[in-house]
């Protein structure tokens, strides 16, 4: 029939898309920011993890998961025996949303508008890697993996398949860990997440 005459729809690869998203003026958040942030990773990636959006750090280095939340990760991922350069590391937002407070940037959530303005990038991101699996790291993630506002708790722990048939996982930010404020916590809530990223690696196997 004709839809099979017509050329079939290439995926883009990732340093094409990376171009474009340089320029992105989908919503305001370029205004402020240094650089769009895009994700990170080899193309041939067989898991893909989404954060919220790039920190302080990583707005300046133009690169995902550097600051201190990046360290986080990667202890995490080297726990649970998952090599960092293996995967592709991402953001549900591209730029660097903040209220300026004296010497500091202070980070501040993207909203809806925000999140659904970024998606085609994420979109684009997943069609170009086409992982198996997509952790979705925090609520902000969450919300753009699954395209809609998704609890962390109530769907951790497991893997769950999206319509694309791509398999998802949800855990927390480690941003999150950073925040708590008792060493007890931090190191359970550390475990957890380490725990999360092993089914990731399970999942692969
Ligand atoms: N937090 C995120 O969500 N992403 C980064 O790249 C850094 C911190």
């Amino acid at each position: 029939d004709k839809a099979n005459e017509m050329p079939r729809k290439q995926a883009d690869d990732i340093e094409t898309l990376r171009e474009e998203a340089a320029d992105c003026r989908a919503c305001h958040l370029y205004k402020h920011a240094t650089q769009t942030v895009f994700g990170e990773g080899r193309q041939t990636a067989r898991i893909m993890l989404v954060g919220e959006q790039p920190g302080d750090k990583e707005d300046i280095a133009g690169k995902p998961f550097v600051g201190p939340a990046g360290q986080m990760l990667d202890r995490a991922l080297e726990e649970a025996g998952i090599d960092r350069r293996k995967v592709y590391v991402t953001n549900a937002v591209k730029h660097f949303k903040f209220v300026p407070r004296g010497k500091i940037r202070l980070h501040q959530k993207p909203n809806t508008p925000e999140i659904k303005a970024c998606r085609q990038w994420y979109e684009r991101e997943l069609a170009a890697i086409k992982p198996d699996l997509v952790v979705a790291m925090g609520a902000t993630a969450a919300q753009s993996v699954f395209g809609k506002i998704t609890p962390i708790n109530k769907n951790r722990g497991r893997t769950i398949g999206l319509d694309d048939g791509t398999q998802a996982l949800v855990t927390v930010h480690p941003s999150y860990l950073l925040r708590l404020p008792d060493a007890e916590s931090k190191a359970r809530e550390y475990q957890r997440f380490v725990q999360d990223l092993k089914i990731a690696a399970e999942a692969l196997r």
